[in-house]
């Protein structure tokens, strides 16, 4: 496994893989849910890049930025573990020199929902993810359902200024009570680990619903609301049902849908959903 840290040696690097490129941004602080993007790519593509960067434009809020877990070495560890044949992991200044000045602006699609919650968030990740896949030149870029809103982001990004990459959306991977994996969740004492597994439970709730033949959209997100606000320990940000391609507000539950929650748990937020859509992730991807 090769390790770039400057942009000269992952180009370098990246002429020597054998193609097709599978390519895995990430944040690091792995855990499965970033385990199961790496396998899935290790299945589908010859070479697997991964990246390694906590992207600070990313990040409202300095103090979360700050707090957010960083293991370099049991994440490089769990690269190779994976078979990983090339890792970008550059410095701040690798990825934003003197002068850096360019913002991608996603549009509408991320305006609301996390980017309500979090202002820039998306223009942040939006800018980065393009930067990643410029850098790494990928056949497929590997994403997870669990942050759904991200997945439509970068898909528009995609879209919209042409870039020649694939997207694969991989299932979220959960706890055994249901929690999505997420770095953030070593930050929760044992109570607010309890308290954050309402989240899951509210959308399941919301989904026997459905199953049940419920199509108010109104009336699944409050089973989903009712179900966080139960524990004095949650905090709800937004549970919303929504078009799950557009993000856009529905007047009848009509799949493909999806079924979005936020909230905070003892400072730490967290997110969650649930995909409605008869052949939307059958094979994982869109
Ligand atoms: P990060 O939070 O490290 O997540 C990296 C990838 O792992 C994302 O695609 C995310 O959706 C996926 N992931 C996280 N938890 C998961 C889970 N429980 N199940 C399945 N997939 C999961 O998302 C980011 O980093 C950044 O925004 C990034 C795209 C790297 C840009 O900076």
């Amino acid at each position: 496994m090769i390790v770039a840290r400057t942009r000269t040696s992952l180009h370098e690097a990246r002429a020597t893989l054998p193609g097709p490129v599978g390519v895995v941004p990430t944040m690091g602080a792995l855990h499965e849910g970033h385990l199961a993007l790496l396998r899935a790519a290790r299945r589908r593509d010859r070479s697997v890049v991964a990246t390694l960067f906590v992207n600070r434009t990313q990040f409202n809020d300095s103090s979360d930025y700050a707090a957010y877990p960083r293991d370099e070495a049991a994440d490089l560890a769990a690269f190779q573990a994976c078979g990983v044949d090339l890792v970008f992991a550059p410095s701040i200044e690798e990825m934003y020199p003197d002068g850096f000045g360019t913002r991608i602006d996603p549009g509408p699609i991320g305006a609301d929902l996390e980017g309500a919650r979090r202002p820039g968030h998306f223009s942040g990740v939006a800018t980065v993810v393009a930067k990643l896949f410029n850098l790494t030149r990928p056949t497929r870029a590997y994403l997870g359902q669990k942050d759904w809103q991200q997945t439509r982001v970068i898909a528009r990004l995609v879209e919209d200024l042409n870039l020649p990459v694939k997207l694969v959306i991989v299932p979220t991977v959960r706890a055994h009570d249901g929690l999505a994996l997420s770095s953030r969740n070593v930050r929760l004492s044992p109570d607010q680990r309890r308290a954050a597994t309402a989240l899951w439970r509210g959308l399941e709730l919301a989904a026997s619903a459905w199953d049940d033949d419920e199509r108010s959209p109104a009336a699944l997100a409050d089973l989903v609301r009712v179900t966080v606000q139960a524990q004095p320990l949650a905090t709800i940000g937004y549970a919303e049902v929504r078009h799950a391609l557009t993000l856009e507000q529905v007047a009848v539950a009509d799949p493909p849908l999806v079924i979005a929650v936020a909230a905070e748990v003892g400072g730490v937020g967290l997110i969650d959903n649930v995909v409605i859509g008869e052949g939307l992730m059958e094979d994982g991807s869109l």
